[in-house]
This record gives structure tokens, C-alpha cells and sequence, in this order.
């Protein structure tokens, strides 16, 4: 298979929260081989720096917990003065941690929400005023399928995930007249390290093809040659849209 390059994202400066591993760290490389001036912050610096140095250094990572809300507006900060005005936010962070609804306490559902949606909101409101100013932008919030299926014992997780591909409609609406496109991006059951670790038996795998039209494994690199695509000039009039990889599940 052969996949595209996007001339437009060469030199454009992208931030990505939650890109040391997973995910993100999918992100974090598929920006950069594109030629993105790419920035990432992560809870883990082991993790962001084995990163950056397969990178050879040329990208822009910080240790920063996206819960504080200050640290996190800093640090988008502190990377537009290092490579240029953020044109591109990857909101990626989420911890879905299981739990019952009926055992999660008042203090564990704003933990759940403060980690899965409020940062959300923080990095779209820091970046903006850049995005603004240098005539458009691209946010691409990463939600789940879960927001659509409502699994169970996940409340806090798929509140959050709803809320985001709301938020991700009205942020459209609001900013599409400074031309910044904000959609979610709902990817389906992605083999991460930490999906093999905890959750992929052959079981649960069996179970997962049963539901879906393509029967191959969804990767990091399928979501973010997604997430590539809708920072792009390509995309240039997709907003306030879901986009769901999920190989046909839902
Ligand atoms: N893996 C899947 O099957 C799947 C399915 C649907 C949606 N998603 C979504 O894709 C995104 C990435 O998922 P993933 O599976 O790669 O997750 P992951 O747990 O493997 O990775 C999350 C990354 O975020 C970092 N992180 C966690 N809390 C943080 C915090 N407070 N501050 C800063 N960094 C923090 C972690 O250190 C890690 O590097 C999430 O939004 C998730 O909801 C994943």
C-alpha cells in the first residue's frame, strides 16, 4: 500500500497532547514525516523522550499532566514560541479506565471528566487566538466509537466522548468564520501496546471481527493518516463532523 503526502502540512506547527505512546505517539510520527514542525506533551517523560530520540530530536516534547489547565495552556504557549504560531491541535488524551456507574463517586466522575473532556476545551481556547491570527487552523478532537455504542462500565469515558463530538460542532460553527475546522475523529478498537497488554484476547478479538465489514486490525497509522488528512488544505471544507475508523462496526 502507498500513502499520501500532504504538501500543506510541510512546516505547519502541530501539537499533539498524550503523544508519547498509543495513539499519539502515531501521531507524533506520521506529523513529522510529513514535515510538520511537530510539538507533543505527555504525563510520561521516559516515554517522550524514547520518542524523541527516534526521531533524532526534531520534534518538540514537554512533560505536562493536560489536567492542569495552566500547564497545559503554557506549554501550548511555550511551543508557539519555539516553532511558530499551533495551526494543528490533536486533542488525544483519554484514560478509560473501567468502572461500575453505581461504585464511581462524585470526586471520581470530575476525575474522569477533568482527564477525558475538560482538556479538550482547555488546548482548543489556547490555541485559537494563534490559529486566529495566522488566518485558519485545523483541531481534530479524537473521540470513540463508544460515544456512538454506549458500552457499558465506561460512563465517565463515553459521557466525555459525546460531549467532545458536541463540542467539536459548536467550536465549528463559532470559529469557522476565522477559517479554523474543528471535527472529532472516532477511531474503533486500535491495537495499541496498552489494548494488547490489558484487553486483546483472541477471544475478544474474535468477537470484534464478528461486528466489522473489514476484517484486518485497526493501527495507530490508520488513525493517523486520518487525523493527517483533516489537518490538511485537502480537508479544507470538512468541519463539525465525526469522522469514525472503524473498519465498518458501527
Ligand atoms: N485504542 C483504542 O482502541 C481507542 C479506541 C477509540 C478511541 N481511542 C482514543 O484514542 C486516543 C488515544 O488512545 P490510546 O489507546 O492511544 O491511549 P493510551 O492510553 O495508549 O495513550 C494515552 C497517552 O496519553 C498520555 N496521558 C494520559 N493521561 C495524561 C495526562 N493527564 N496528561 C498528559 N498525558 C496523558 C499517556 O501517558 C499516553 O501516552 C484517546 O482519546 C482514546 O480515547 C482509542
Amino acid at each position: 500500500m502507498a500513502f499520501a503526502t500532504y504538501p500543506s502540512l510541510k512546516d505547519r506547527v502541530v501539537f499533539i497532547t498524550g503523544g508519547a505512546s498509543g495513539i499519539g505517539a502515531s501521531f507524533v510520527t506520521e506529523f513529522h514525516a510529513q514535515g510538520a514542525k511537530t510539538a507533543f506533551v505527555d504525563l510520561k517523560p521516559e516515554d517522550g523522550e524514547a520518542l524523541m530520540a527516534k526521531l533524532g530530536g526534531k520534534a518538540w516534547f514537554k512533560t505536562c499532566d493536560v489536567t492542569d489547565a495552566a500547564a497545559l495552556q503554557a506549554a501550548i504557549g511555550e511551543a508557539g514560541q519555539a516553532l511558530g504560531p499551533v495551526t494543528v491541535l490533536i486533542n488525544n488524551v483519554a484514560n478509560d479506565t473501567r468502572h461500575k456507574a453505581t461504585e464511581l463517586t462524585p470526586e471520581d466522575w470530575r476525575k474522569n471528566l477533568a482527564v477525558n473532556l475538560d482538556p479538550v476545551f482547555i488546548a482548543a481556547t489556547a490555541v485559537y487566538p494563534m490559529m486566529k491570527a495566522a488566518g485558519g487552523g485545523a483541531i481534530v478532537n479524537i473521540s470513540s466509537i463508544n460515544a456512538l455504542l454506549g458500552p457499558a462500565e465506561l460512563a465517565g469515558y463515553v459521557a466525555a466522548k459525546g460531549a467532545i463530538n458536541s463540542l467539536s460542532k459548536t467550536l465549528a460553527r463559532e470559529w469557522g468564520v476565522d477559517r479554523i475546522r474543528v471535527n472529532a475523529l472516532s477511531p474503533g478498537w486500535v491495537i495499541t501496546p496498552r489494548q494488547l497488554e490489558l484487553w486483546l484476547t483472541p477471544q475478544a478479538e474474535a468477537d470484534w471481527m464478528k461486528l466489522t465489514a473489514l476484517k484486518d486490525r485497526i493501527m495507530p497509522a490508520d488513525i493517523a493518516r486520518t487525523a493527517l488528512f483533516l489537518a490538511s488544505d485537502d480537508s479544507k471544507m470538512i468541519t463539525g463532523q465525526n469522522i469514525v475508523v472503524d473498519g465498518g462496526r458501527t
